[in-house]
């Protein structure tokens, strides 16, 4: 068993950022189940939302969130994130990010959904650069011990020992995780005082995506089982622009391309395969109306054409200025031969982002005592129905530090009685010999969530995802108690777990709002207060 003060479980931006802040008055232990790099933060593009210029103000940043967001923001969880963020912006330039600079000055540009120019960025390629400056910083930090290719599986609470099993679910605590350790091959306890999960997002539940193979959602459906509350997850975010690539098979676990929304801000043009703009039909702001609407109006084109893809246009632009601000996707699409300075762009949406998740408050604190979540896998209620690009990072950013303050007060009393923790027990489990059951639950779950549960839903479609989606539980919760845990079999029982969650969150929500858009009620529902949904795992 492992003992640490606080176990990070996670190292992209949340992770890695809770752990340089925590350093300073506690010992971090920080599991992450690839390499330290391997995160949805490591392919972030366009940058980080911020009030830099002085024509840009609080209100403003604030009111294009809440616009964005469409009524379900928490404004208390928004007005803290944007007015810390230029001050956490600075943090991480004194950490080593180096964010690309015109004229002595950060240089800001505008995305979707935003009334100002205030991305901040490194190219084309802002989360790589963040993750090199915060590993680097990490590397450096004596007190933070960072243990790679260790995959937590359980959360430890009440639930776990036998004598404690009934205690009330809203008094709860966590002790630590369960890990495999990879480099063992076996199971191993971390116990802590505090736990912060920093997992990120679940992207890969859907067969197009593009989030990396790690985004199976591990924290959302740790968090379930462990029974703390969890929020909105119908509200999957659809990045309107990942790259079609007609020859590249993404049904068991690959990852879609992105085309940043920062190419639209830059003036690029989306238009039908036979070369018309279509965005003024659908919102007077165009290429740059928020996500949910410009993902709808590229689906509801391709649906109308009977195409695959649509094409995003920047070939009137220089050629100069496309290599020097875009110089990723440039090349990426350049070696797959399509050059981007002469040529239409085939996109086509793609699961992106989950602004539902772990419920928590002000100081990233979920409702089981001494476990916090910070980074895409919580729900602050900053995104409400539908997150304002570049709020991601930000918000990460912001509430990891949060949770740091939280946690040194936390820490300074602490009640050290911590009730003796059973080691994970797999006897009498065997050996997995049916990989083949793996490899097809996974396709059926993703090509599932993304016939049924994706940009246009109906309760129709809900339903019979519901119904494959349980049979799928029932099979692989079957096959995981008679064998020994290893990684694909633990990401596959939790990307259907998540799969579980967002249909029963999206059948919840009768109206459209945001990024869940139903036919069977396609307004806003205005009689009634807009409202959170909520779910938990009562039976524990
Ligand atoms: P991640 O960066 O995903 O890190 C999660 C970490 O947890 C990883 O290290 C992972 O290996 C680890 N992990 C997961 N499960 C386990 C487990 N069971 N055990 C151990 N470790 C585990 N947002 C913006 O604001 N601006 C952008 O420009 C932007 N561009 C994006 C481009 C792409 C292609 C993608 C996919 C996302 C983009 N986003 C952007 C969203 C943003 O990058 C993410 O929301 C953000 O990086 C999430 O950070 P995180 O620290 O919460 O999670
Ligand atoms: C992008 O570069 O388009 C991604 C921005 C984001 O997800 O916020």
């Amino acid at each position: 068993m492992l003992k640490t003060d606080v176990l990070i479980i996670g190292s992209g931006i949340a992770g890695l950022f809770a752990a340089i802040k925590i350093s300073e008055f506690a010992n971090v232990i920080l599991v992450t189940k690839k390499d330290k790099a391997e995160s949805n933060t490591n392919y972030a593009q366009g940058g980080i939302a911020s009030v830099i210029d002085k024509s840009d103000s609080f209100e403003k940043h604030i009111n294009d969130t809440l616009i964005a967001g469409a009524g379900l923001c928490n404004s208390k969880a928004v007005e803290l994130m944007v007015k810390e963020g230029p001050d956490r912006i600075k943090e991480l330039m004194a950490l080593g990010t180096q964010f690309t600079q015109k004229s002595g000055k950060l240089d800001l540009v505008r995305e979707g959904g935003h009334s100002m120019p205030r991305i901040v960025h490194a190219k084309d390629l802002t989360g790589k650069e963040i993750e090199r400056a915060l590993i680097s910083m990490t590397n450096n930090i004596k007190n933070i011990h960072v243990i790679e290719n260790t995959l937590a599986i359980d959360l430890i609470t009440e639930h776990n020992i036998p004598d404690l099993r009934n205690s009330p679910l809203d008094k709860r605590n966590c002790w630590g995780t369960y890990v495999l350790d990879g480099n063992q091959g076996k199971v191993v306890t971390i116990n802590s005082k505090v736990t912060i999960l920093a997992t990120g997002g679940l992207g890969q539940v859907y067969q197009h995506t593009t989030n990396p193979l790690i985004a199976t959602g591990d924290g959302f459906a740790m968090v379930y089982r462990a029974g703390a509350r969890i929020g909105n997850m119908e509200f999957v975010q659809f990045h309107p622009t990942s790259y079609y690539e007609p020859n590249k098979n993404t049904t068991a676990g690959k990852t879609s391309f992105l085309i940043s929304e920062a190419v639209r801000g830059f003036g690029g043009i989306l238009r039908t395969k036979k070369g018309e703009a279509f965005m003024a039909k659908y919102d007077s702001r165009e290429e740059l109306a928020p996500r949910d609407i410009v993902a709808r109006a590229i689906d509801s084109e391709i649906k109308k054409s009977g195409e695959e893809f649509v094409y995003l246009d920047i070939t009137h632009k220089s050629k100069d200025e496309i290599i020097q601000h875009f110089p990723n996707i440039y090349q990426t699409c350049f070696n797959s031969g399509i050059d981007i300075t002469q040529n239409f762009i085939p996109v086509v949406p793609a699961a992106h982002y989950a602004c539902g998740g772990v419920k928590v408050n002000e100081f990233s604190q979920t409702t089981i005592n001494g476990l916090f979540a910070c980074g895409e896998v919580s729900m602050t209620g900053v995104h409400g129905a539908n997150r304002l690009a570049s709020n991601s990072l930000l918000e990460a950013i912001v509430y990891a530090n949060r949770a740091s303050i939280k946690i040194k007060e936390m820490l300074k009393d602490y009640d050290t009685s911590i009730p003796e923790i059973p080691h994970w027990d797999d006897s009498g489990t065997l050996s997995s010999d049916e990989l083949v059951l793996i490899t097809h639950s996974l396709k059926e779950a993703k090509q599932t969530m993304w016939d049924y549960v994706g940009i246009v839903r109906s309760n129709n479609r809900l339903e019979r995802a519901q119904r494959r989606i349980t049979n799928l539980s029932d099979e692989i919760e079957h096959l995981y108690k008679k064998t020994k845990v290893f990684n694909d079999i633990i990401e596959l029982r939790n990307i259907i777990s998540c799969a579980g969650m967002i249909i029963q969150s999206a059948l919840l929500r009768k109206e459209s709002r945001g990024l869940h858009y139903t036919i069977d009620y396609p307004n806003l529902d205005d009689k009634s207060k807009p409202k959170d949904t909520i779910i938990q795992n009562r039976e524990l």
